[in-house]
């Protein structure tokens, strides 16, 4: 496989970061980094060695954001064969604490599901939706980012967020199943505890990482290195599953 065009979306946070570095570093991909944090965006695309990677500002809140994205590669006669959707939020209070469900509000919910969950299914169309992608002779690759609070219930997130990461859950499934005659694999990441800014913002207690079995928060490299093997060749059998990154936090 060479030369695989890849986007990431959410490239300017902690975990698209650390995708696109690892990428760049292990070479023949050319990456579309996406972010509606355009200083991010700089800081990263600056950091990459190799000069074909290009950076785009794109709020994945706005369907015609994504087409204008798929518009400008497709001008520029470029396919895209994998994708990687990283972007996320999840919202707390003002003292950084968790939005329980009684004060969840209709326009909190909503646009927690707009980014998180239909954010995912609008890159995911346009992805799939691009001319010839259902053709490519390699396998198509779609990676989700949710996260383990959709499978646990969660703890410290809101009910909106853990509700937006199941609905990633599920539709990568159906992707999955789907598009299986094309050779599309698609599959979901299901992050633990991972030091980055989102995780930060919700005042962490000291002793988090002592609840984790291996006894340390993830780093998002740590995730980076789970989302670099669902796109080699050592996982094509692999789609439509979650894998947990989470340092035995939850066990299946
Ligand atoms: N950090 C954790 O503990 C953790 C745990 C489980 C799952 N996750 C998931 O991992 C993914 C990456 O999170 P992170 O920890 O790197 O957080 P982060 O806050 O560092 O990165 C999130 C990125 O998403 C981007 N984004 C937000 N809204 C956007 C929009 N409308 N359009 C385009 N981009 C937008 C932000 O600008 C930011 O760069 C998210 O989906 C998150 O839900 C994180």
């Amino acid at each position: 496989m060479n030369n695989q065009v890849v986007i990431i979306s959410g490239a300017s946070g902690g975990i698209g970061r650390a995708v696109a570095k690892l990428l760049a570093r292990k070479g023949n991909y050319q990456l579309i980094l996406c972010d509606i944090d355009d200083e991010g965006l700089k800081e990263v695309i600056n950091d990459l060695p190799g000069g074909e990677n290009q950076s785009f500002i794109v709020d994945v809140g706005d369907k015609k954001s994504i087409k204008k994205l798929f518009n400008e590669l497709s001008d520029q006669n470029l396919k895209a064969t994998f994708l990687i959707n990283t972007f996320g939020i999840s919202p707390v209070d003002s003292k950084g604490d968790r939005i329980g469900l009684d004060k969840t509000s209709i326009d909190l919910w909503d646009r927690v599901f707009q980014i998180n969950s239909t954010g995912v299914f609008l890159m995911c169309q346009a992805f799939l939706n691009q001319k010839g992608v259902l053709t490519e002779k390699d396998n198509p690759r779609i990676v989700n980012v949710s996260s383990a609070a959709a499978q646990l219930g969660g703890y410290r997130s809101c009910p909106a967020y853990i509700a937006s990461k199941a609905a990633v859950i599920a539709l990568t499934k159906s992707i999955a199943r789907d598009y299986a005659e094309y050779g599309v694999l698609a599959n979901c990441v299901c992050p633990g505890l991972i030091d980055t800014k989102m995780f930060q913002q919700g005042n962490p207690a000291d002793n988090v990482a002592s609840k984790v079995p291996l006894g340390r928060l993830g780093e998002a490299e740590d995730v980076a290195g789970a989302i670099a093997f669902l796109l080699s060749p050592d996982s094509l059998y692999i789609t439509g599953a979650s894998l947990d990154v989470n340092g035995g936090y939850r066990m299946a």
